[in-house]
């Protein structure tokens, strides 16, 4: 492969720091190098610095000129929902027209309506769909996305997605991390104590046996699934091997926060409704809270997690997209960083640490990816702008110029 250089980064946004997710005051810090440059050599960075320092050393390699534009790792995506088929239109017309997103589920929309259109897909189709959009993920800036089943509810429909997601890897260079969730919704023909014994016996040992996902996630929300059951399920999944991630406290403060931290989860994803106790719980427990503020823009909602106590209370803060066709439809990381200054009240650098070296190491990767470091992949991204605050200011401006895989171009703009 040969050597790489990166040179005249207005800004080199590095994200140097402790080999563990940032907390606090941590999150702020960038470790921003001005007119920076960096070298990569066999897809690893090698070395990053001044761009005068770099140049030094590039003897017959390539060179990618910044031309003052800024140059970050690429983002990770550490909450979405990447394969299913179609689209959920009538959901968001109907959304406009006033009702909310459990009244048009109750009414045959919702989750129901996209798992028989991806039930009626083929691989081949929706592989097809997916490879689309892992092609917006890449033009936003974002390099590796963590994503879940869960438009499947029987034992060879989740299976079919999971194995979409892995054929799905060989094809694009987006890098992806798969999420078993089986217990997404309630298929209409049983009772949940029914399915979720299915999830139990039948799916959960198929998954691991076919090494076809890291974690295990639940829909924990009156209506889905509630505590007592999303326990059952997840502790299961944890005999299994995966590790626990949570869609909890979205919609009702159920205790879905307290009972990730129970479990000793990786993450507790939403946390919408979470109150001090559940923000305590994670603390202590040191479970990642997975802020989407996506979802609650997208439903038309007004609450948004607490983010600002979350990071006085000392939580390390991951922001994702939670890409998906009912509650946010959108695979753009920059989108979220506007969402999260204007609603949660987080500095960009701080949305910036959110959605890098903290979502890493979400994903048990923060030792390879999330930050511009010697070791590491070489994954990032340059954009159009000088200083990184403008990626969550010029809200809705397509600001990715290209972005690099394992010290790859996969896209130029
Ligand atoms: O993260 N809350 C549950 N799951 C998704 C929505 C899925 C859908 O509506 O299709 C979410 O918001
Ligand atoms: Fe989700």
């Amino acid at each position: 492969m040969g050597s790489l250089a990166v040179l005249h980064a207005s800004q080199l946004v590095t994200l140097t720091g402790p080999k563990r997710p940032r907390v606090g005051t941590e999150l702020s810090s960038l470790g921003i190098i001005r007119a920076g440059g960096m070298l990569i050599r066999d897809g690893q960075i090698e070395s990053v610095g001044p761009s005068a320092e770099i140049e030094k050393d590039i003897g017959d390699g390539e060179i990618v000129d910044a031309e003052g534009r800024i140059v970050m790792p690429g983002f990770v995506d550490a909450h979405t929902h990447l394969v299913f088929a179609g689209n959920r239109l009538d959901d968001f017309e109907r959304r406009a027209q006033g009702e909310s997103y459990e009244q048009i589920a109750q009414a045959c929309g919702g989750i129901w309506s996209t798992v028989e259109k991806t039930r009626a897909a083929s691989e081949a189709d929706l592989l097809a769909q997916a490879r689309k959009r892992a092609n917006w993920f890449l033009r936003c800036g974002t390099t590796t996305v963590e994503t879940k089943s869960g438009y499947g509810l029987t034992v060879e429909d989740e299976l079919k997605i999971l194995r979409v997601v892995r054929q799905l890897q060989e094809q694009v260079p987006l890098q992806i991390v798969p999420t078993f969730l089986g217990a997404h919704a309630v298929p209409r023909v049983m009772s949940v104590q029914e399915y979720v014994e299915l999830v139990i016996h039948e799916m959960l040992p198929r998954v691991a046996a076919e090494n076809l996902a890291e974690f295990c996630d639940v829909f924990c929300e009156r209506g889905y699934f509630e505590i007592d059951q999303s326990r059952e399920i997840l502790s299961a999944a944890k005999k299994h091997g995966l590790k626990l991630r949570g869609h909890v406290d979205q919609l009702t403060n159920s205790g879905g926060a307290k009972l990730m931290a129970q479990l000793d989860a990786t993450t507790a994803d939403h946390l919408e409704q979470t109150d001090e106790q559940g923000i305590a719980a994670l603390q202590k427990a040191k479970v990642q809270p997975v802020l989407v503020p996506g979802s609650v823009y997208a439903l038309g909602l007004s609450r948004y997690p607490r983010a600002r106590e979350m990071i006085e209370a000392g939580l390390a803060v991951v922001l994702a997209t939670d890409f998906n066709p009912g509650s946010s439809p959108t695979p753009s990381m920059p989108m979220v960083f506007s969402l999260a200054c204007t609603q949660m009240k987080m500095s960009p650098a701080e949305a910036i640490t959110a959605s890098t070296i903290n979502a890493a190491y979400s994903l048990n990767r923060g030792h390879k990816i999330g930050s511009l470091e010697p070791g590491k992949l070489a994954n990032f991204a340059i954009f159009d702008c000088e200083d990184y605050r403008e990626l969550a200011y010029w809200f809705g401006v397509p600001q990715t110029q290209s972005v690099y895989v394992r010290g790859e171009c996969t896209l130029k703009l």
